[in-house]
């Protein structure tokens, strides 16, 4: 089985567009979000129309969160974005998609797989030290082999091997096979804001049989996405500018 999973869409409608194109040729059975479709971007509804429309699986991120709620340790222009998001849900005709969100968990376990957006236990913590990645595996169950996980926005894999670590870059070249690993943590990279000074789009395809990843990274078309965040007086310009350098 061929598992799509994207994460970190944040409101970039252009890029995911983009990507669900290129997902429709890859044919997977199945497609999976790992949360934080808005915040940031221009397009927060649209963007959670197609996920809405398209996922099978969907996990509630940190913004998504804080729509619902408040902010958790947001900087000043993630808040500033984060408020104006707010102001896109208002009203009875957008109700819909706030129900929807309410819906939302965090973190799912599905047989050897477990999802999550950031850290199991918080979807606001990040995955910052190999410490915590060996953190997150003392918390998978026996049979959980591999963790998909995004919200740092920085592909990466981690595999646990003989009580060791390995640090396995998120090379686009072809399958990386995850089955001499006891413990996988998989961080899918992001469509809508990629960080690792790639500005390409990012998401993996997953491999159930070979338990293989591949990292699929797509060119979108950043001046549309920069222009419209700059015509909206609630989002910093900055957020325009950080998606040309990717970070
Ligand atoms: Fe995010
Ligand atoms: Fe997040």
């Amino acid at each position: 089985m061929l598992i799509a999973i994207i994460s970190d869409l944040h409101a970039n409608l252009d890029a995911l567009q983009t990507c669900m194109a290129k997902i429709d040729e890859l044919r997977p059975d199945d497609l999976i979000c790992l949360g934080d479709m808005v915040g940031y971007g221009p397009n927060p509804r649209e963007a959670l129309d197609v996920v809405m429309a398209r996922c099978s699986k969907v996990l509630l991120g940190n913004h998504d969160e804080a729509l619902l709620k408040q902010p958790v340790n947001f900087n000043k222009i993630p808040r500033e974005a984060l408020m104006w998001t707010k102001t896109q849900f208002e009203g009875e005709a957008y109700r819909r998609y706030l129900d929807y969100l309410w819906t939302l968990q965090p973190l799912l376990r599905e047989g050897e797989i477990v999802y999550s957006h950031g850290m199991l236990q918080s979807n606001v913590n990040y995955v910052e030290v190999p410490e915590d990645v060996l953190f997150i595996f003392e918390r998978m169950t026996v049979q959980e082999r591999v963790c998909f996980a995004g919200h740092s926005h920085f592909p990466c894999i981690w595999g646990l091997r003989d009580s060791s670590l390995y640090y396995i870059e998120a090379e686009e070249a072809g399958p990386i096979e995850l089955g001499e690993f006891e413990k996988c943590w998989v961080n899918v990279g992001s469509i809508g804001q990629p960080r690792d000074r790639d500005n390409r789009s990012c998401f993996i395809t997953y491999d159930t049989e070979k338990r293989a990843v591949t990292y699929h990274r797509i060119a979108y078309d950043v001046d549309k996405t920069a222009q419209k965040i700059r015509d909206i007086p609630g989002l910093d310009n900055f957020l325009a500018d950080r998606l040309y350098r990717g970070i």
